[in-house]
């Protein structure tokens, strides 16, 4: 979603290692059963040492949920292409950057405060966070403003469970995440393309609805460093930009937060930006998406995009009576 750029301009990525859907599955009943054997949060290891590599992370199970909506029966998206073509602009801007070059990210030790308008404010460390509540499978489509999209099987659990865990105060209307921004460890922050940290918000209604997910893991093993390790969020029903990656802060508050997109280009990007085939961007039609990985490669049929991308049986009525034209 560079600026000057826009639209799909996008390289196919080899979609040579498809992992079949069968195979997924068995492999994901053999983590349930580790689950129920207590083998799980073997994640904390894999943090530790700082491993990137595909299939060479902890295995972080979890258990089929039973959320409304959380589990798509479409084609997952391949763990390669999962892992291989991403935004994380703390990286850099090419599809590529982040796999190629987040391997400086350390996602441990790691903590996430959390403060504003809370009666329990406190800071988690991510032994605590991976802790909180039981892990859950959730099988999402991912889309992004750029018009592309992807089914992946995250895992984590409803950002509601830590929500309710720091109690919000009847005056806390959003809530704000403020992702990680360290040169060291970041050399995209070197470009100017947003002012850093990253951030991100969501009102609190949104926040507590049990489709918003706080990640830590895909395809049954912790986050990649280059998909947001160690804890991101995800809310399927928005542009993908609005789920940030490593997070260490989260701030409950009255106003409206800034986010970093909607204060680089406030036309572009709003502070809801729910999927909305209805809604165009201002350079290009939001009616239509390629999904990653599909035969054809840029040439691919593209597929319609649904209204708050096929979860709006779930989360349509919290926009109930909004012009969403006017609060895109
Ligand atoms: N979070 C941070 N901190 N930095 C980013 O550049 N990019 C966003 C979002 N979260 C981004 C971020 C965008 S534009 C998208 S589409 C998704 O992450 C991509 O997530 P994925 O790479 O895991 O598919």
């Amino acid at each position: 979603m560079l600026i000057r750029t826009g639209g799909d301009g996008f390289q196919h990525p080899l979609s040579s290692d498809i992992t079949p859907r069968e195979a997924y599955f068995s492999r994901r009943l053999w983590l349930t059963a580790l689950a129920a054997s207590g083998v799980a949060w073997a994640g904390r290891e894999a943090f530790a040492q700082g491993s990137a590599r595909p299939n060479r992370l902890a295995a972080l199970p979890g258990q089929r949920s039973a959320v409304d909506g959380a589990t798509s029966a479409e084609k997952l998206t391949s763990y390669q292409d999962v892992t291989q073509y991403n935004n994380f602009y703390e990286f850099g801007t090419s599809k590529s950057d982040p796999a190629a070059r987040a391997d400086s990210l350390k996602p441990g030790p790691w903590t996430v405060q959390v403060e504003g308008l809370v009666n329990k404010p406190g800071t988690f460390d991510l032994d605590a966070l991976l802790k909180l509540a039981p892990m859950e499978e959730r099988i999402y489509r991912l889309r992004c403003v750029e018009g592309w999209s992807m089914v992946i099987p995250w895992v984590g659990y409803s950002l509601s469970a830590l929500i309710k865990r720091v109690e919000p105060q009847g005056s806390a209307k959003y809530v704000e995440f403020v992702t990680l921004a360290d040169p060291k460890q970041m050399p995209g922050l070197r470009s100017r393309v947003l002012d850093w940290p990253y951030t991100e918000g969501l009102r609190l209604d949104e926040a507590l609805h049990p489709l918003s997910l706080l990640a830590f893991g895909l395809y049954g093993e912790v986050l990649p460093n280059q998909n947001g390790a160690p804890v991101r969020l995800v809310v399927p029903w928005k542009y993908g930009f609005k789920s940030a990656k490593s997070i260490v802060k989260i701030r409950f508050t009255e106003r409206q937060p800034k986010t970093a997109w909607n204060e680089a280009a406030p036309q572009e990007y709003g502070f809801y930006s729910n999927v909305n085939p209805q809604v165009a961007h201002p350079r290009w039609s939001q009616a239509s998406e390629r999904r990653i990985g599909e035969e054809g490669g840029l040439f691919a049929k593209r597929r319609p995009t649904l209204m708050f991308n096929g979860y709006e049986k779930q989360v349509g009525q919290l926009y109930a009576g909004m012009d969403l034209s006017k609060f895109y």
